[in-house]
C-alpha cells in the first residue's frame, strides 16, 4: 500500500484502547444526573409492585424512606415524588390536604435526609382528580385551564411548605407557571422553593405503565387538548421560552428518547438547566425486549440514558436511577 501524499486523518487512532476512548469521551453520565421517580399510595399496608414497571413499586411512607436511602446510598440524591391519594374528587382536592399523602413523604425524606436530597413533588392533579384529568372540566368535559392551575397554585403552595426544594408541574396548563411563582411568593416561598416546569409535554402513548402506578388513567378522552402533539418541536421551543419568562427556574422535556431533537432545541434556545424524562414506556420497553433475550437490557438502558445526555439533559429523570448508579459505581 503506498503512502498518502499528505497526512490523513485517521479517527481510529483515538479508538484504539479503552483508555484513549475514555480520555476523548465528550458525555458523562454520573449518579449525580440522575433523577429517580418515586411513587407513594394512601392506605397501602406494604408495598405494591407495578407489573408494567419492573423494579417500580408503589410505595407506603415507610418504604419510599427505605428506597430513598438506597437511592442516596447510591448518590443519586434527586427524588421526583407523586402522590396516589385515597380520596379522589372532580377537583382533585386531597392535592392541597396538607396532610395529604404526598406532603407526609416529603416531610418524612426532609426529616431523613435533611439538605442532602433534592426533592422534587410533582405538581398535577390527574392523580387526585376521580375522572383522571389534569384539572377540574367544563360541561363538555373539557379541561378548565384557569381553575386548574389556581388548583395547581394551591397543591405546590403545600408542597413547599412540606419542604420540597422543586415543583413540578406536569399538566401543560397555560399560565401554570406564572400562577406557581406568584403563588409561592405570596406563601413566602419566593426564595427557597423552585419551579421545573415540563414545558414540552407531549401527549405520548409512552405513559401507559406510568397510569398505572400513579392510578391516573383519563376516565374518558385523551389529554391531546393541554398536552402537545407528538408532532411539534417548534411549539415545544415556543412553550420553553414562555415557561422562562413566567419563572421556570429549570424546564423538563418528556418523553426524552424519542424526542431528543426537542431536548436539544430547548437547550439550546433558553440556556436553562434542562431535565429530560425517560417515561415509563421507554423503561418497560426496554425490559420486555430483555425479558424475551432479544436485547442486551442493561447495555440498552445505559445506552439510551446516554444518550439522553449527549443530547443537552442536564438531568435524566428515569425509573433506572438506582441501578444505573449501582451500574456506574462499577
Ligand atoms: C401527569 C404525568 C404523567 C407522567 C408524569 N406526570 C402522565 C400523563 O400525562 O398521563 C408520565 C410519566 C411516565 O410515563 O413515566 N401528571
Amino acid at each position: 500500500m503506498s503512502q498518502p501524499a499528505f497526512p490523513t486523518a485517521r479517527p481510529r487512532r483515538l479508538r484504539r484502547t479503552a483508555a484513549l476512548r475514555r480520555a476523548v469521551r465528550e458525555t458523562t453520565l454520573t449518579p449525580a444526573d440522575l433523577v429517580a421517580p418515586l411513587f407513594v399510595k394512601e392506605g397501602l399496608a406494604r408495598p405494591e409492585p407495578v407489573a408494567s414497571m419492573p423494579g417500580v413499586a408503589q410505595h407506603t411512607v415507610a418504604s419510599v424512606r427505605a428506597e430513598a436511602a438506597e437511592l442516596v446510598a447510591a448518590g443519586v440524591s434527586t427524588l421526583l415524588l407523586f402522590g396516589v391519594p385515597a380520596r379522589k374528587d372532580a377537583e382533585g382536592r386531597e392535592a392541597w390536604n396538607p396532610d395529604g399523602i404526598l406532603q407526609q413523604a416529603v416531610r418524612a425524606l426532609r426529616e431523613d435526609h435533611g439538605e442532602d436530597v433534592v426533592v422534587v413533588t410533582d405538581t398535577c392533579l390527574d392523580e387526585y382528580t376521580d375522572h383522571g384529568h389534569c384539572g377540574p372540566l367544563d360541561a363538555a368535559g373539557r379541561v378548565r385551564n384557569d381553575e386548574a392551575i389556581a388548583g395547581y397554585a394551591r397543591a405546590a403552595v403545600s408542597q413547599a411548605d412540606a419542604g420540597a426544594d422543586v415543583v413540578a408541574p406536569s399538566g401543560m396548563m397555560d399560565g401554570q407557571v406564572a400562577a406557581i411563582r406568584s403563588a409561592l411568593d405570596e406563601a413566602g416561598h419566593a426564595e427557597d422553593t423552585a419551579i421545573m416546569s415540563y414545558c414540552t409535554k407531549h401527549a405520548s402513548a409512552f405513559y401507559g405503565p406510568f397510569r398505572d402506578a400513579a392510578e391516573s388513567a383519563p376516565a374518558f378522552g385523551d389529554r391531546r387538548s393541554y398536552q402537545l402533539d407528538p408532532a411539534n418541536a417548534a411549539e415545544g421551543l415556543r412553550e420553553a421560552r414562555a415557561d422562562v419568562a413566567e419563572g421556570a427556574d429549570l424546564l423538563l422535556v418528556k418523553p426524552a428518547a424519542t424526542y431528543l431533537d426537542v431536548v436539544a432545541g430547548v437547550k439550546a434556545a433558553t440556556g436553562m438547566p434542562l431535565a429530560a424524562y425517560h417515561v415509563s414506556g421507554e423503561y418497560a420497553m426496554v425490559h420486555a425486549a430483555a425479558e424475551r433475550g432479544w436485547l442486551d437490557g442493561d447495555a440498552v438502558m445505559a445506552e439510551t440514558l446516554t444518550s439522553i445526555r449527549r443530547a443537552g439533559a442536564d438531568l435524566v429523570i428515569t425509573y433506572a436511577a438506582g441501578w444505573m448508579a449501582r451500574r456506574l459505581a462499577g
